[in-house]
């Protein structure tokens, strides 16, 4: 049995001791481990099964430890994109310092680093006075947990489980490299392109095309996917296979009268609402034994819609080979 509580004190002596602590942020629960601490580091990868050469992000609980993991000088780009959003769901990839062991960036010269916004994360943060490396709390590959529950249904080596409901963003942070004077887009998340754009006139905002060049495995075209074969569809299916289920993100379009399952994300059509529950909606539908296959239906790649095409592009990317048609 896992051991899952809110004994945040006990959790960040868990981490001081090199242990493995999950615990939940307003994006996806997090797998943490001292990010001082190669050994610690060493852990996560093995729980997670996590092949090496994919570096792990470290969190901070303040301002001031972006100096611990950035070598200096850190560009004003860097700190302005932090006083901008943080504590909040962007992680900034930039030159590390000498402090962060090479096993948390796989050997890379860099480092993402956030800030989370959740007052659990934060104050784990606070109390163990260490970065914490955490990937989200899934196995390598797999769907990203939102709640508790999801992390013990796929992990089993985690030392303590902080209990925190569920994650109000639901998908990863968006993650940017700051090159030079520009900002790249290298994970689209909550924080879209166009928001930073607004927020930082005259910059150069690229977005990376994954399909030229992989900078990180979580632009790999495999990624976030459910152990049943997920397919996406333009729209509402003329007829869906009894044992399929169908995640509908805007069901105003929506005009069938199923006996299928029909996970139907946000009454409203608000992407923002249907990001946040898309992962459960996945998960249910991968423990459902009634359910074999996932239908999906696209949303518009505009606003978080390209945060949410992304994961699903990648969670079904395993299955394109076999026709979605039905
Ligand atoms: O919202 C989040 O970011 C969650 C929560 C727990 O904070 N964490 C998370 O971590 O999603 P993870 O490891 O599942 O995804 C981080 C991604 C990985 O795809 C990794 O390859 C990429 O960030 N990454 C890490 N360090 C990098 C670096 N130095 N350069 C480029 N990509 C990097
Ligand atoms: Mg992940």
């Amino acid at each position: 049995m896992m051991n899952t509580g809110k004994d945040i004190l006990y959790a960040s002596k868990v981490i001081l001791e090199g242990k493995l602590v999950a615990f939940p942020t307003e994006t996806v629960y997090g797998l943490g481990a001292n990010g001082f601490d190669p050994e610690a580091v060493v852990r996560i990868f093995e729980a997670k099964k996590r092949p090496s050469f994919d570096p792990l992000i470290l969190h901070i609980g303040n301002i001031g430890d972006l100096e611990k993991v950035y070598e200096k000088p850190i560009p004003k780009l860097v700190t302005d994109l932090a006083a901008r959003y943080w504590p909040g769901p962007l992680t900034i990839v930039g030159r590390k310092s000498s402090l962060v062991p090479d096993v948390v960036t796989s050997g890379l010269p860099t480092v993402g680093v956030r800030m989370p916004g959740h007052k659990i994360a934060l104050e784990l943060l606070k109390l163990a006075g260490v970065p914490i490396a955490a990937p989200s709390a899934n196995l390598f590959g797999r769907l990203s947990p939102t709640k508790s529950a999801h992390v013990r249904e796929q992990l089993a080596h985690v030392d303590y489980i902080i209990e925190g409901g569920k994650s109000t963003i639901g998908i990863e942070s968006t993650i940017v490299a700051v090159i030079d004077k520009t900002i790249e887009i290298l994970r689209p998340g909550a924080i879209t392109a166009n928001q930073i754009k607004i927020d930082f006139p005259g910059i150069e905002v690229r977005v990376s095309n994954t399909e030229d060049h992989i900078q990180a495995p979580g632009q790999l075209k495999s990624h976030y996917s459910p152990v049943k074969p997920l397919y996406l569809v333009d729209k509402e299916p003329d007829v869906l296979p009894d044992n399929a289920g169908l995640i509908v993100f805007e069901p105003e379009s929506l005009t069938g009268n199923y006996n299928n399952r029909v996970a139907i994300l946000s009454k409203k059509g608000d992407l923002i609402e249907g990001a946040s529950k898309m992962f459960a909606a996945l998960h249910d539908f991968e423990a459902d034994i009634n359910v074999k296959v996932i239908y999906a239906i696209k949303v518009r790649e505009e606003g978080i819609g390209v945060a949410i095409m992304d994961r699903l592009k990648k969670g079904a990317f395993r299955f394109s080979d076999k026709s979605a048609d039905i």
